[in-house]
C-alpha cells in the first residue's frame, strides 16, 4: 500500500515543480490522492475487459480512434508502438495503416487486456503484444517511428517516467499522440446536483490523475519532447444515446461508485435509474473535454 511519503516522492518527481492535480474539491492533490486514487483505481481485469469491449464500440470510442489516427498519421511500413493497449481495437487499426511492410507492438500491464488484444488480432503476424509497465516499457532504444498512448497515462501514477520512456521508444524525430481525459471538464444535469457531484467524486477515485490534461504538455516537455500541441475534442450529448460516451459509461460509473465516497448502493442505482428518466423525458444532458497531445522526439 503506498504511503504519504511515495505520494509526496510522486509529487516531487513531476516535472517544473508541477504538483498532481487536484482532486474535485480538494485544494491540492496530496495524501488523499495517494490513500484513494492508488490503492482502489480500476482493476484491469477479465470484468472490465467484457466492459470495454462493449464501451469500445460504441460511436464515440469509434470516433475517438479515428481522431487518434489521424493525429498520429501512420504510413505504410511505419513501426508503431501502442502502450497500454488493451483489448486493441487501436492496434488493430493502426496495423491496417501501416500494412505487411510495418508493425505494430502494443504493451500493457494487465494480462486480461492482453488476451483480448491477442484474440483481436490473431493471425497478424506483423501484431504482437507484450506485458509491461509503461514506466519500464519492454522495447528497445529508438525502435519505433511512432507511439500512442490513449487514456493510460491518467492511470500511471508516476507520469513523467512513462513519458520518458515513450520518448526513449522513439527514434529521432519520432512522433507521439497522448490521449487523455480532463474528468473535471464533466458537465452532467441531473434534478439531484448534491447526489451528482458525490458521484463524480467517488468516480475520481477510479484513476490515479483525474485532470492529468492539465499539466501534460509541460510534461511532455520535461520528458524530452518537442513542438507539443493540444487538441481538445467535445463529447457530448443531449439525447440519450447509446453510442454516445456519457451515456455508454453510466453502467461502469454506477457499479464502480457503489460503496465509495459516502454513495450507497441503492443511490447508485438511484443516480442511474434518474439518468435513464431524463433519457425518456429527452432531458439528457452530457458534456466532457477529452484531449489529444502530439509531440515529437528531436532529430
Ligand atoms: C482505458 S484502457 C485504454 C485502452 C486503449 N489504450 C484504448 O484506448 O483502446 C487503459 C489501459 O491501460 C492499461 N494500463 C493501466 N496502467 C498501466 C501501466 N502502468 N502500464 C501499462 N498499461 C497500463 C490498462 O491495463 C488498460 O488496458
Amino acid at each position: 500500500m503506498p504511503t504519504s511519503a511515495d505520494c509526496q516522492e510522486t509529487m516531487r518527481a513531476l516535472p517544473g515543480g508541477l504538483p498532481i492535480t487536484p482532486r474535485r474539491g480538494e485544494v491540492c492533490g496530496g495524501e488523499r490522492a495517494c490513500q484513494t486514487g492508488r490503492v482502489t483505481q480500476t482493476a484491469f481485469d477479465e470484468e472490465t475487459g467484457r466492459q470495454l469491449e462493449a464501451l469500445y464500440r460504441i460511436g464515440d470510442v469509434v470516433r475517438r480512434r479515428g481522431l487518434v489516427r489521424s493525429s498520429l498519421a501512420a504510413a505504410p511500413g511505419e513501426r508503431i508502438l501502442d502502450v497500454g493497449c488493451g483489448p486493441g481495437f487501436l492496434s488493430a487499426e493502426l496495423h491496417q495503416e501501416v500494412g505487411p511492410a510495418g508493425s505494430v507492438v502494443g504493451v500493457d500491464s494487465s494480462p486480461a487486456m492482453l488476451a483480448l488484444a491477442a484474440r483481436r488480432c490473431q493471425g497478424r503476424k506483423n501484431v504482437t503484444f507484450h506485458k509491461g509497465d509503461a514506466t519500464s516499457l519492454p522495447v528497445a532504444d529508438a525502435s519505433f517511428d511512432a507511439a500512442v498512448c490513449v487514456q493510460v497515462l491518467e492511470y500511471v501514477a508516476d507520469t513523467p517516467a512513462a513519458l520518458r520512456e515513450l520518448y526513449r521508444a522513439l527514434r529521432p524525430g519520432g512522433r507521439v499522440v497522448v490521449w487523455d481525459i480532463d474528468w473535471a471538464t464533466v458537465s452532467w444535469h441531473s434534478m439531484d446536483p448534491a447526489r451528482m457531484a458525490r458521484v463524480l467524486e467517488a468516480w475520481d477515485e477510479h484513476l490515479a490523475h483525474p485532470s492529468l490534461p492539465r499539466v501534460l504538455a509541460p510534461a511532455m516537455r520535461s520528458a524530452g519532447f518537442q513542438d507539443v500541441r493540444m487538441e481538445p475534442h467535445p463529447f457530448a450529448s443531449a439525447r440519450f444515446d447509446p453510442g454516445s460516451y456519457g451515456v455508454a459509461i453510466i453502467p461502469a460509473i454506477s457499479s464502480f461508485v457503489s460503496g465509495r465516497r459516502g454513495v450507497s448502493g441503492d443511490e447508485a442505482k438511484a443516480w442511474a435509474s434518474e439518468q435513464n428518466n431524463l433519457g425518456e423525458r429527452g432531458e439528457f444532458y452530457f458534456a466532457s473535454l477529452q484531449f489529444c497531445f502530439l509531440g515529437e522526439r528531436s532529430s
